[in-house]
């Protein structure tokens, strides 16, 4: 049997770092989380330390340890660096993401292509600048660690409870058949791809592979598959047959729909443009060589169907309206007509 490890956990009040926390513990592992606790409520049975990072000493409660694993999961380099130079650990996994490449135009690169340029530390943290932040978070932590950190990049992240929305809405729209459904027709002039890693799968392999001592980076991504795969594999976990209105890709732009994320979005899609035709198209080789173990796309969409709330027309944090989607529908026969 696997020895029980003293882990720490940055974050884990959040969705997959609640997720790591309750996977750890259900393995007989010993946790403790450093968090506000605002972001949500710490996982029963984990060792609380409440904290704000931003404030000086933060991590004087947590330095006398010696923690078999740590799991950072923060995006802001001032967050990164003190805690890596003052926590001492035996192995370190650093949850970075895909948004470091300086490139998407390239299907199925490895991890050895260019990062973006990292945030310089004394630039404050901003949304638009995730990739060079989380960059920076990396160079920190290879730096602090002479190399003895595993940088596990994940794509897009799905499954239940994703609070983003992005994995959610195509099944639980799927599976609400009242209404035609407006499903995306790829009409564009490269592949449209998703690949989707299952939060649970990307916790239990941050585990095995940090407990293991894995070092180096790696793309924890999902398969890659065409779009209309996907959504068929939405349709089948819904279990349903509803009427299916197919809106051109090509269309987008024109009527103000989003690619991706967001409201009046359509979920998933990417933006148009070569510079994404690499996107959702990572090589997942050196995750499987390592045991990234995958659910099947079909069972987390399943899982969502059972866990999430029903879509019932209102805006969601990603996706359409059902006023928007109706509109869209009804320019969508106009314009065939
Ligand atoms: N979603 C995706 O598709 C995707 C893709 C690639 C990579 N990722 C990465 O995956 C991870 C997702 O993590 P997550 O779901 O657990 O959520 P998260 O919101 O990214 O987690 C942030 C954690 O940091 C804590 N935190 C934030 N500010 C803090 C502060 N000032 N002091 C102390 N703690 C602070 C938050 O807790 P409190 O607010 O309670 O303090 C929370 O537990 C992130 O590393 C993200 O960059 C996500």
């Amino acid at each position: 049997m696997e020895h029980m490890a003293n882990i720490l956990v940055l974050g884990g009040t959040g969705w997959l770092g609640r997720i790591v926390a309750e996977k750890a513990l259900s393995a007989g592992h010993c946790v403790t989380a450093l968090a506000r606790g605002q972001t949500g409520d710490f996982p029963a049975g984990v060792s609380a330390v409440v904290g704000d990072r931003d404030a000086p000493g933060v991590y004087a409660p947590l330095a006398g340890t010696r923690w078999d694993l740590v799991v950072e999961l923060t995006r802001i380099p001032a967050h990164a660096g003190p805690a890596v130079q003052t926590i001492q650990a035996e192995d370190w996994v650093f949850v970075s993401s895909c948004s470091v490449y300086a490139n998407h135009s390239v299907p199925g690169e490895g991890e050895e292509v260019a990062l973006l340029e990292p945030l310089d530390s004394s630039a404050d943290y901003t949304t638009e600048l995730y990739g060079e932040a989380k960059s920076a978070c990396e160079k920190l932590t290879v730096q602090a660690r002479g190399g003895r950190a595993l940088m596990v990049r994940p794509g897009l992240i799905g499954g239940p409870g994703d609070p983003s929305g992005r994995s959610t809405y195509w099944p639980l729209r799927l599976a609400d058949a009242r209404e035609p459904v407006l499903l995306p027709q790829d009409d564009g002039d490269y592949r449209q791809s998703v690949q989707i890693i299952d939060a649970r799968d990307l916790a239990a392999f941050i585990l095995t592979a940090g407990l293991a001592g894995r070092t180096g980076a790696v793309n924890a991504v999902g398969a890659s598959i065409p779009l209309d795969e996907a959504l068929l594999a939405a349709q089948a976990a819904a279990g349903t047959e509803p009427a299916l209105v197919r809106y051109p890709l090509s269309r987008m732009a024109d009527d103000g729909v989003a690619p991706w994320s967001g409201p009046r979005s359509l979920p998933l899609v990417l933006p148009p443009g070569p510079e994404h035709a690499g996107f959702a198209r990572r090589s997942d080789a050196m995750a499987l060589s390592l045991g990234l173990e995958r659910r099947s796309l079909e069972e987390s969409f399943r899982d969502i169907i059972a866990f999430d709330e029903p879509w019932d027309g209102r805006q969601l944090a990603s996706g359409l309206s059902a006023p928007d989607e109706a509109a869209l529908m009804r320019l969508q026969v106009g314009w065939k007509a």
